[in-house]
């Protein structure tokens, strides 16, 4: 299995390689992509083992290390933890395993810096996974840089559900938003800066963006992340991509359009035992 998917990539010298719970991680996939379409990228999609959302730090960073130890049977450029849950609990111990000279990207610092870069109020709103708001990540990362900003976290579990059964533009998920943010935006002192600190949420961008008006500014977080990544060198390649998932590849390609914004080939994409890694 694992000479197959080797051998896709081996004519490229190095890879970008990426993982995430799923198939969220596509959203952060598509933005670095736009930036360097010319970079060979191998990305993991832990589907076996998802939602990271709703799971202990200790279980998300031992899944963080499983998946870098499968990515690292490629030369890689550059390593992207696409995904917000497991940038809180694996970054560190990511880094460790990693050879110093393969930079890791996560996914929580580039996005407190533009939310800092972009309010006027002071006053910024997070909403993430349950983990991710459990740990303060965005509060602790935004207070690191600006200790007197108001930083207010939401855990919206449900949008992580509707994203991936693809309601995303309707009234269900209209409502949804507007239960979780009317605590916080329909005050005197609401936010006018909002983090979408999950991978799943770019999705719900229209709505969100409906429901807060034209005076917030949205920060995507894989957008964030594209933006303030600098590679070590420029690739002249062909920008071929492989995909590996840890459960049935048919799962994955059914929902990859909505994440990625453009369809998979079937043969792109393949399994693998991610027990050999753990
Ligand atoms: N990728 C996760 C994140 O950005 C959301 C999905 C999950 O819980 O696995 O936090």
């Amino acid at each position: 299995m694992m000479k197959e998917n080797l051998n896709r990539v081996k004519k490229e010298s190095k890879v970008i390689g990426i993982f995430d719970s799923g198939c969220g991680g596509l959203t952060v996939l598509r933005a670095v992509q736009k930036k360097y379409p010319h970079d060979s990228y191998v990305y993991v999609g832990d589907l076996a083992r998802l939602p990271y959302g709703t799971k202990s730090p200790e279980t998300v960073k031992n899944y963080c290390l499983s998946l870098t130890r499968l990515l690292q049977n490629y030369p890689l450029k550059a390593l992207v933890i696409a995904c917000n849950t497991a940038s809180t609990y694996g970054a560190e111990a990511v880094r460790h395993l990693c050879h110093p000279s393969v930079p890791v990207i996560e996914m929580i610092t580039p996005a407190a810096r533009a939310a800092v870069a972009a309010t006027h109020n002071a006053h910024i709103s997070v909403i993430a996974t349950q983990g991710t708001v459990s740990n303060k990540a965005y509060s602790r990362a935004i207070h690191s840089i600006a200790p007197q900003l108001t930083v207010t976290e939401t855990a919206c579990q449900v949008l992580v559900a509707l994203a991936e059964e693809g309601w995303v533009k309707d009234t269900i998920a209209q409502d949804t938003v507007k239960r979780y943010l009317d605590p916080i935006f329909d005050t005197s002192n609401a936010p006018d800066t909002l983090i979408l600190g999950c991978t799943h949420f770019p999705l719900f961008e229209d709505v969100l963006r409906g429901y807060v008006g034209e005076g917030v500014t949205i920060i995507n977080s894989g957008e964030a992340v594209a933006a303030q990544l600098s590679l070590p060198s420029e690739a002249q390649g062909d920008g071929l991509t492989q995909f590996l998932v840890t459960d049935t590849p048919a799962l994955f390609l059914k929902k990859a359009y909505r994440f990625l914004g453009r369809d998979i080939l079937p043969d792109c994409v393949s399994y693998v035992d991610i027990a050999d890694y753990t």
